[in-house]
């Protein structure tokens, strides 16, 4: 059970972040103990939670950085991710973005399409600069997630299909100075099952058959691995055990290829509540409503994916229970953090928690409503 501050809240602005440190660490402990199989390296996606606190921490484990922004790419080695092992993605690199990952040599541009390759080989070529790329293989599963945050299928705006590499494959080839790194795949978010892993090692397996004459030095197969949003008092640190011990059985690696994992929401979700104040408790004639002073601005997932978060109330000492809508202050319907959320009686001044929120919360905060951003408070009981 996760222990909060209580004291330290009450006399805080709200609404904030609040931090687990000592969880983010268990979590970086429980990884580099699980991943320790020979080529493994993991790196962490800034796009869960870019708190320079947070990514100092990481970095200091040892873990690569997952990036799609020079924003992301500046703060990861300004955080202490040495750039080599920086991996830049996304499906729309600007040519400013393309020339700062060239210059600062990072580890790999996952390229997406035969238009960008040819763009960050004209690029390279204009620098005199080589450019370390991958290519990202659309591997057509489908992971079961949110239709918002799967990826992998063939309708999907990301990778490249199996079928259209080859062009790509010769391009590098002929180019001096683009360096084929390897090959990187993602399949989606938030999979909380191993079968959806299992498949693209099979699917890998096939492509490594295909291409046994090239030299691969490098597989990425992308983030995803699931937290539970339902209990995370029961499972604080998601199983990292199952997921890297997936990789380990069914992926064929070549001798001394490396495997690279770029994981977000598992490494940050479960250390991350964002603590709120009810201003309100207001008596329908249908429901109450807990009003918050903290709406979709500070956390979005609820409005955008439907997504549950655990709700509590650290603060209510009634031993008396009631159903509430917990809503945000903000004029949309859309900004509700729960319906029919079971509490005790809840009053105004209460400190609320909305719980595994470390992964895509402040990154996804907006200044809608000319609302502040969110405020960030760390705790660390070691
Ligand atoms: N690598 C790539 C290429 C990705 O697109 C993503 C996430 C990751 C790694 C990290 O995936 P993770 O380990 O965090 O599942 N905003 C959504 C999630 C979007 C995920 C986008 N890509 C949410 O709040 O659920």
């Amino acid at each position: 059970m996760t222990e909060f501050p209580i004291s330290g809240f009450r006399e805080k602005e709200t609404p904030f972040y609040y931090y687990d440190i000592s969880l983010l660490k268990k979590t970086l402990d429980t990884i580099k103990r699980t991943s320790a199989y020979p080529g493994f390296k993991v790196h962490y996606a800034l796009k869960a939670n870019s708190n320079p606190e947070l990514l100092r921490i990481i970095s200091s484990y040892g873990l690569g950085a997952d990036t799609v922004s020079a924003g992301e790419i500046r703060t990861a080695v300004d955080t202490g991710f040495p750039a080599a092992k920086i991996a830049f993605a996304g499906v729309g690199k600007t040519d400013a973005e393309i020339e700062l990952a060239i210059k600062y040599g990072i580890g790999a541009m996952n390229v997406e399409s035969l238009p960008e390759l040819e763009n960050i080989r004209d690029i390279a070529c204009r620098l005199d600069i080589c450019a370390n790329v991958a290519i990202r293989v659309n591997p057509e599963i489908d992971a079961h997630t949110h239709h918002y945050i799967t990826t992998g299928l063939a309708e999907n705006k990301f990778g490249t299909l199996e079928c259209d590499l080859e062009p790509m494959l010769r391009i590098i080839k002929d180019c001096d100075r683009l360096n084929f790194t390897g090959f990187h795949f993602h399949i989606g978010s938030q999979i909380t099952t191993m079968e959806p892993f299992r498949i693209l090692c099979e699917r890998i397996n096939k492509l490594q058959e295909k291409y046994s004459d090239m030299e691969i030095p490098t597989l990425n197969v992308g983030g995803g691995l699931g937290i539970d949003y339902d209990d995370p008092d029961l499972n604080p640190i998601p199983d990292f055990k199952g997921y890297f011990d997936t990789f380990a059985r069914y992926l064929r690696l070549r001798p001394g290829q490396e495997l690279h994992f770029e994981l977000g929401r598992s490494i940050v979700a479960q250390c991350g509540s964002l603590i709120s104040r009810v201003l309100y408790v207001k008596e329908g004639h249908q429901k109450k409503f807990v009003i918050l002073d903290a709406g979709m601005t500070a956390l979005i997932r609820p409005a955008l994916y439907q997504a549950y978060h655990r709700i509590d109330n650290l603060t209510s000492e009634s031993d008396k229970k009631a159903e509430y809508d917990v809503v945000g202050p903000i004029c949309e319907s859309s900004d509700t953090f729960g319906e029919n959320i079971i509490l005790p009686l809840t009053h105004r001044g209460d400190i609320i928690a909305i719980r595994s929120a470390g992964a895509y919360g402040e990154t996804m905060a907006s200044t809608y409503n000319s609302r502040p951003l969110p405020q960030t408070m760390f705790f660390d009981n070691f």
